[in-house]
């Protein structure tokens, strides 16, 4: 068998040590409680890092991980690799109905007429199926109500998703759950069909800003207070002081009345959060 050959199919076992080095490294960095029962999970996912890296121990991965070189050019990849990005469009669609139909019109009553724009947050928008849904449902609710407008800022710690979501370019099946009227408006589809693809239009792209932002960070940068928050998905991963630590920074951003849309398997009982439930898994500041 040749060197190369041996390289790319080579699968390097990672010892107790290293898992525990890792697991709390990247619980520190990005929230992400890895559980002995993830190790099999993390130990796949890394074998590809090691091997691009041509690096046969993961004792080697992490000394360099954790060196000031590491710190600066694989952080990010490691970042990358271990972080779960399933997403898809409408996903939880019963969100979107209760936005249009309870949440919207509940802001409008408080600030329509005062030339505010809706701001809204995608946390962990994964490769932009959340956001651009947002966008198709907020961009229909404003040809129907004029006046109305809105912002979409769309954040997530990783940076190949990211790039994804800038790029706003999917297989065409992917967006099987986006109505027919929505898919004429907003989406462009390939010329080449032997590779179905569809791009979100440019109109709609502009809608949105991406950004990476890590929710450990101290510090988010926002501009205005937010008046909607979806963060679905995202929390699952972490423990509950971390999860704690999080909602309540998101709530210290938080417009009086503002509401918040976690994943359908996410609750916030039992969390020391001052959040109010409102609707299953929505929930709203009160002031
Ligand atoms: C499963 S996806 C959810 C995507 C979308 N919100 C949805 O529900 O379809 C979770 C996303 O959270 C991001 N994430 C994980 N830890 C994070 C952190 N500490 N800060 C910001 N984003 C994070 C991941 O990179 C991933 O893209």
């Amino acid at each position: 068998m040749d060197e190369s050959q041996n390289l790319h199919e080579r699968s390097t076992s990672m010892s107790n040590k290293d898992f525990q080095r890792l697991s709390q490294f990247i619980y520190k960095q990005c929230g992400i409680k890895m559980t002995t029962a993830k190790k099999t999970m993390l130990e796949a996912r890394l074998n590809k890092r090691l091997r691009m890296l041509q690096m046969y121990s993961f004792t080697d991965y992490c000394d360099y991980l954790f060196s000031q070189n590491g710190m600066e050019s694989e952080l990010v990849q490691m970042i990358d690799v271990v972080t779960t990005n399933k997403t898809d469009f409408f996903r939880e669609p019963d969100h979107f109905e209760y936005l249009v139909q309870q949440v919207i019109p509940q802001w409008e009553r408080r600030h329509g007429s005062r030339g505010h724009k809706l701001s809204v947050w995608s946390a962990g928008c994964s490769t932009g199926e959340e956001p651009y849904t947002l966008a198709m449902i907020l961009s229909d609710y404003a040809e129907e109500n004029p006046g109305f407008a809105f912002n979409i800022l769309a954040t997530d710690i990783s940076t190949r998703v990211l790039e994804k979501a800038r790029q706003a370019i999917y297989e065409e099946d992917r967006v099987d759950p986006v109505p027919m009227a929505m898919k004429k408006k907003y989406l462009l589809r390939s010329k080449d069909r032997s590779n179905p693809l569809v791009r979100v239009n440019p109109a709609l792209r502009e809608k949105i800003h991406f950004r990476r932002l890590n929710f450990m960070d101290d510090e988010f940068g926002m501009r205005e207070p937010l008046d909607i928050i979806f963060c679905r998905n995202v929390i699952i991963y972490f423990d509950r002081p971390t999860q704690e630590q999080v909602l309540n920074h998101f709530y210290r951003l938080m417009a009086p009345g503002a509401h918040i849309f976690m994943g359908h398997s996410e609750t916030l009982n039992g969390l020391d959060v001052p959040l109010v439930s409102v609707h299953p898994t929505v929930y709203r500041k009160v002031q």
